[in-house]
This record gives C-alpha cells, sequence and structure tokens, in this order.
C-alpha cells in the first residue's frame, strides 16, 4: 500500500494544465464497442480507471492501446464477446457501462452486477429498467446480470432520477435499436454531451443533448472516421482552484472549459475567493482566509457531489459556520472523520455536515476512503499545520487524478509518495 507524504503550509503559485475528464473517457471507451472499426481517442487521461476500461474492453475481444500517453486506440472488427470478467467490474463501476453497447450490438450481454462502494449502495436499476422499455429481457444469475434482445426496440423512458450512468448506458443502447426513443428527465453533464457528441461524429442521431429530454433516432451501425478529442476534466479542475484557495496562493488553471467549473467558480467567489476567466485559463487568487459558505450538491448544472469533499477542506478553515448537503450520495461524508483527525470541527447531521472553521488543521495520518476524498486529504494538507500521510493512495487517488504529486509539487507543494 503506497501513501503520500504532504507537507503543510506551503503556498501554491503557477500554473498548471488539466487533462482530459475522466468520466468522459470511460463511457466514450465503452461506446467505442458500438463502432465497427477503429476509433482514436485524444485526450484521455493515463489513469488506472481508464487502464480498467481498456482491459474490459480487450477482455470483450476489442483490440484497445495507448499509442501516445494520451491517445487510445481501438479497434473492433468482427463480433465482441457478450461476457465481462467479474473482477474488473467490482474493481471499477463503471465497467458495467459495457452493458448497452454490448447488448445493442450483440443481442446479448453478460455483466457482473457492480458492488456498492464507499460512497453509497449505488444500484443500476436504471440502467435496467431503461433496457427493459427498450425491449430487453433481463435476468440475474450467479451475480451476472443477463441481459436479452435481437433487437433493441426504442421507447419512451422517463428516468426517476437524471442519473448519469443510466442516461449514458441508454443512449448508447438507444444508438442501434430501431426507431427513436426519448430519454426524458436524462442528466445533463458535459460528459453526457462529450458521449453523445462522439456518436454524433461516428453516424448516430441524437438531438437534446445537455437537456433533460434527449431523442435518439437508431441507426443500423456506426463508423468513425476522425479522431475525437474528450473535453477536459472539471473535477481536475475544481481539486486545483481549491488547492490554490487553501494554501492561500495564486494558480493559473489551464485547459478548463468555463460552463463546466461555473458552479464551482461561483462558490470560490462567494467565498471571497479571487477568480477570472482568460480565455481557457481561470486565475485563482487568495489573499485570506475564505469566508464561511454554504454549499448542496445537485446534478448538473448545481453543484458537482464530485468536489464537495475538497470544499469540505476548504472550508474547514473557513471564517465562519458553513453547510456543505450531499444530494447525491447518501454515504459520501467519510473524509470528514478524517478531516476531524486534522483537527477540524465538523458534524454530520442527516445528509449534511455542519464546519464550524478553525485558523488552521495540523497533519496526521489519514485513509483515503475514495478517490475524491483522497484528493480532499491531500488539499487539507496542503494548508496544514506540519506533515499528512495519507495511505491508500494507488487504490484511490490514482484512479482519478494524472500525476497529482508532480502538479501539486510544480506548483511549489511539498507532496511525496512514501512506500
Ligand atoms: C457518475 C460519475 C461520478 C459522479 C456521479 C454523479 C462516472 C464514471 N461517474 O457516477 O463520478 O459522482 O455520476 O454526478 O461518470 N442511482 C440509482 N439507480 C441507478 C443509478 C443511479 O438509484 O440505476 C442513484 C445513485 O445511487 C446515486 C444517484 O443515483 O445516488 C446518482 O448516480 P449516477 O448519476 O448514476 O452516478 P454514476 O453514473 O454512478
Amino acid at each position: 500500500m503506497r501513501s503520500i507524504l504532504v507537507v503543510g503550509g506551503k503556498k501554491l503559485e503557477g500554473t498548471v494544465s488539466i487533462g482530459g475528464s475522466k468520466n468522459s473517457a470511460l463511457p466514450i471507451l465503452a461506446a467505442t464497442l458500438l463502432i465497427s472499426g477503429e476509433t482514436e481517442l485524444l485526450n484521455i487521461p493515463n489513469l488506472n480507471d481508464v487502464i480498467t476500461m481498456i482491459r474490459v474492453l480487450r477482455s470483450l475481444g476489442a483490440r484497445a492501446e495507448y499509442c501516445e500517453p494520451n491517445t487510445v486506440r481501438v479497434w473492433t472488427n468482427g463480433a465482441i464477446k457478450h461476457v465481462a470478467p467479474y473482477e474488473l467490474v467490482t474493481k471499477m463501476r463503471a465497467s458495467f457501462f459495457v452493458i448497452g453497447p454490448v447488448l445493442a450490438r450483440m443481442g446479448l450481454a453478460k455483466i457482473p452486477l457492480p458492488g456498492g462502494c464507499a460512497i453509497g449502495s449505488r444500484p443500476v436499476n436504471l440502467h435496467l429498467k431503461g433496457l427493459e422499455m427498450l425491449g430487453a429481457k433481463i435476468n440475474m444469475e450467479h451475480g451476472f446480470v443477463i441481459a436479452k434482445a435481437d433487437r433493441l426496440r426504442g421507447n419512451r423512458i422517463y428516468l426517476d432520477f437524471p442519473s448519469v450512468g443510466a442516461t449514458e448506458t441508454l443512449i448508447m443502447a438507444a444508438s442501434l435499436a430501431e426507431g427513436e426513443t426519448l430519454i426524458e428527465n436524462a442528466a445533463q453533464e458535459p460528459e453526457i454531451v462529450d458521449l453523445a457528441n462522439f456518436l454524433i461524429r461516428a453516424g448516430a442521431k441524437i438531438s437534446g443533448h445537455g437537456t433533460d429530454a434527449i431523442s435518439i433516432k437508431g441507426v443500423t451501425s456506426l463508423k468513425n472516421e476522425d479522431s475525437y478529442k474528450i473535453i477536459s476534466d472539471r473535477v481536475e479542475a475544481g481539486s486545483f482552484m481549491v488547492a490554490a484557495a487553501v494554501t492561500r496562493g495564486h494558480v493559473v488553471v489551464k485547459n478548463i472549459i468555463f460552463e463546466h467549473i461555473e458552479p464551482m467558480v461561483t462558490k470560490l467567489k462567494e467565498a471571497g475567493v479571487s477568480v477570472t476567466v482568460k480565455g481557457n485559463s481561470v486565475v485563482v487568487q487568495a489573499k485570506k482566509r475564505v469566508k464561511a459558505i454554504d454549499v448542496k450538491t445537485m446534478p448538473f448544472p448545481g453543484f458537482p457531489t464530485d468536489v464537495q469533499p475538497q470544499f469540505c477542506s476548504l472550508l474547514a478553515t473557513a471564517n465562519g459556520t458553513s453547510v456543505v448537503s450531499e444530494s447525491i450520495f447518501e454515504n459520501r461524508f467519510m473524509h470528514i472523520h478524517e478531516l476531524k483527525r486534522m483537527g477540524a470541527k465538523i458534524r454530520i447531521e442527516g445528509r449534511s455536515a455542519i464546519i464550524e472553521g478553525i485558523p488552521r488543521m495540523s497533519g496526521a495520518p489519514v485513509v483515503a476512503s475514495d478517490l475524491r476524498a483522497g484528493a480532499a486529504l491531500v488539499i487539507a494538507g496542503l494548508a496544514a499545520k506540519d506533515d499528512t500521510i495519507i495511505s491508500d493512495v494507488e487504490r484511490h487517488i490514482e484512479r482519478g487524478y494524472e500525476n497529482f504529486a508532480e502538479k501539486l509539487c510544480a506548483l511549489g507543494a511539498e507532496v511525496k509518495e512514501i512506500i
């Protein structure tokens, strides 16, 4: 088990460049299974989660590899297999995304049911209900979901909750279905728009992506002529903006898409942080302790749950009392227990964390319970007194941040990997 040592108290200064979006890369890689022939994807972050998805694609009979540091090519000639391996799907929930493409292309998919995880039970009922609405027969056997349909048929599907994953599964499945599908109460996240744009480039007929009603007119095949560049990672951008603010630093965050990070920018400004936009960069500067604010996570364009833990680290040293409410996942406060070990004054009441800001936290040995909680603890360590050691880094932070420690060090932080 590898750990990260953060020496607190260094101001972050300089420029950091944001990489490609993990949450776009994963469904788009799954969607390559819908395409006949070769697909080239650019701006793919080099991350453990992406490597897991590449292994899933290979297990299904595709050829997939990084050909340059951030370029992945996938070849899906001929038939693909319909069974995804248990060890890969349980390792990463997003592997379940292959169910839509495999079913649409092969008429049969046997995919292990992903388990719960540290942030909540995370069921897949909405994915399965939607596939049933498209005509699939779904059964459970020995922990696997078995979905069958000779040809999926378009339908009107209302999602009980605008689930990102379910919307993606259904866009992929409906792209090769017969007739038209309308997904209502669809998720509107930028990663959904990216997936739709990728599929449209390959010949899919999709409209309304980015709104809550997405229409998909099924086609019989998809083919990619050009390479596709995925969007930049709004969660990585948010994490670096918070890291700049917590250290009262001055950082230029490059390669961002402003509309995607606007909810976080708005909240940082409300907390008294200066954020100015310059083209596809933002300049983040904090000169003093931030002000307490209230934050509530919501589906996009609301405040993203994936930066809630990082904001908790920032607000732990704010002036005043903040309330952070988590409305997407039922159990996403594991980082709070670790922040308290660093001296933070936080109590959890139902789905809210009441954070009484203190002037400074103190370093402590802490454990990353999930990917974003891990990043939040590193960020807390940057501003804390003395050293913080975050363990279980490999299993978490490296799943979703490319060169996190290196990028922080380039901004003047002292962050080291220890064995
Ligand atoms: C995706 C993101 C994740 C982000 C989340 C919310 C990827 C790979 N992951 O996860 O980083 O935090 O969106 O923005 O893109 N739900 C159900 N039934 C379902 C599906 C979801 O009840 O069938 C519930 C979940 O338990 C959760 C909520 O809906 O409480 C949101 O989940 P969802 O939007 O599906 O998140 P993911 O796609 O898993």
